[in-house]
């Protein structure tokens, strides 16, 4: 493995900063669960605000190195757990005054340059892609599930257009020797037709790789179906998305939460129907050209958010059937 070498000046950028802190309104005071504390840069600024508590999670537990600063500082004010999100029901947090759940999608800067986590195809080694608390690698994915699961792993979760052609040559590949992540990207290399000079080959296959081995479809969809159960009223619900998968499944469950679209088209349209979410604006924000200048990997970023109007803790949503699909794919991973 290449050495382990993680630039001191390698900087750390919170996507959307302003505009989240203009989201959530934490001058108001309230607890605030930062779902994806990373390094802290969200918790960090909401703390600012005098009357505010901030409960951090983070499934990767070099998070709680960083939330060790911020006991000492903030002893009463904040609270940090290894936590996987969608285990968010399982905090007790029902005398809480949940004010606003923030989620900023995927993985940090530091954890892609981590070479332990192999989540970049720039390092040579073991795959891997495990963010913390996972039970499996993208080793054991890439060397033993079926072509035709890998296939379905690479088109549904990377969007990967030749993924036939790339797992047909990793079944082939891995009959004499086990694949790394360099043997994986010459693999890919060479079996793409097609070459796209915006983007690495290895891009797609990676991403999927990433969303598989950490359940990220269930965890998003869990996630939001806790957030919104356990949000209090004028709560707000945030969420930074990076890739079209995120974006489609948060714009669903938003929409599907505030809107009037009658779900079956045997149900009649109920006009006077009163929702107990509202989604204020229909576009998500995007970063700003100076943000943009200053962090180019925030270009894909979109933030949407989502009010809680009443104090109702049952949900109705149809998410689950509408993403069956691609948690059916999950579910390949009990194969291994
Ligand atoms: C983009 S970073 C967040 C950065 C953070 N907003 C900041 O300003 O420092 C995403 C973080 O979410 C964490 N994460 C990803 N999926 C998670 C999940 N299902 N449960 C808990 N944490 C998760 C990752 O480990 C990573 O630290």
């Amino acid at each position: 493995m290449e050495a382990t070498i993680v630039s001191d000046t390698a900087k750390h950028y919170p996507v959307l900063l302003k505009e989240i802190i203009s989201v959530i309104s934490p001058q108001h005071g309230g607890t605030f669960i930062d779902c994806t504390f990373g390094q802290g840069g969200y918790t960090k600024e909401i703390l600012k605000y005098k009357d505010t508590k901030v409960i951090g999670l983070d499934r990767d537990k070099n998070s709680q190195k960083i939330a060790e600063k911020f006991y000492n500082e903030f002893p009463d004010r904040f609270l940090f757990k290894n936590l996987k999100f969608s285990k968010l029901n399982n905090l007790k947090l029902t005398n809480e005054n949940i004010k606003g759940i923030l989620f900023d999608l995927g993985y940090s800067f530091t954890q892609m340059k981590d070479p332990k986590k192999g989540l970049s195809f720039n390092f040579t080694g073991k795959l891997n892609m495990q963010l913390g608390l996972n039970d499996f690698t993208a080793h054991e994915v890439i060397n033993n599930l079926d072509e035709k699961d890998l296939n379905k792993i690479f088109r549904y979760f990377g969007d990967e257009k030749e993924a036939k052609a790339i797992s047909k040559s990793i079944a082939r590949e891995r009959k004499s020797k086990k694949i790394d992540t360099s043997n994986l990207v010459k693999i890919i290399e060479k079996s793409k037709r097609k070459k796209n000079f915006r983007i690495h080959s290895a891009t797609k296959v990676f991403q999927a790789l990433r969303i598989f081995v950490n359940n990220e479809i269930s965890e998003l969809i869990y996630g939001l179906i806790n957030s919104a159960k356990i949000l209090k009223k004028d709560g707000i619900l945030a969420v930074v998305s990076f890739h079209s998968l995120e974006d489609k499944i948060v714009k669903y469950f938003f929409k599907n939460l505030s809107s009037s679209k009658s779900f079956s088209r045997y149900e009649p349209l109920l006009k006077q129907k009163k929702f107990s979410f509202e989604m204020p604006i229909k576009k998500p924000i995007i970063p700003t050209e100076i943000e943009l200048q200053d962090n180019a990997p925030s270009r894909s970023a979109k933030l949407r958010y989502l009010v809680k109007k009443e104090n109702i803790y049952e949900i109705e949503t149809d998410i689950i059937d509408q993403f069956h699909e691609l948690l059916e794919i999950e579910n390949l991973s009990l194969k291994l």
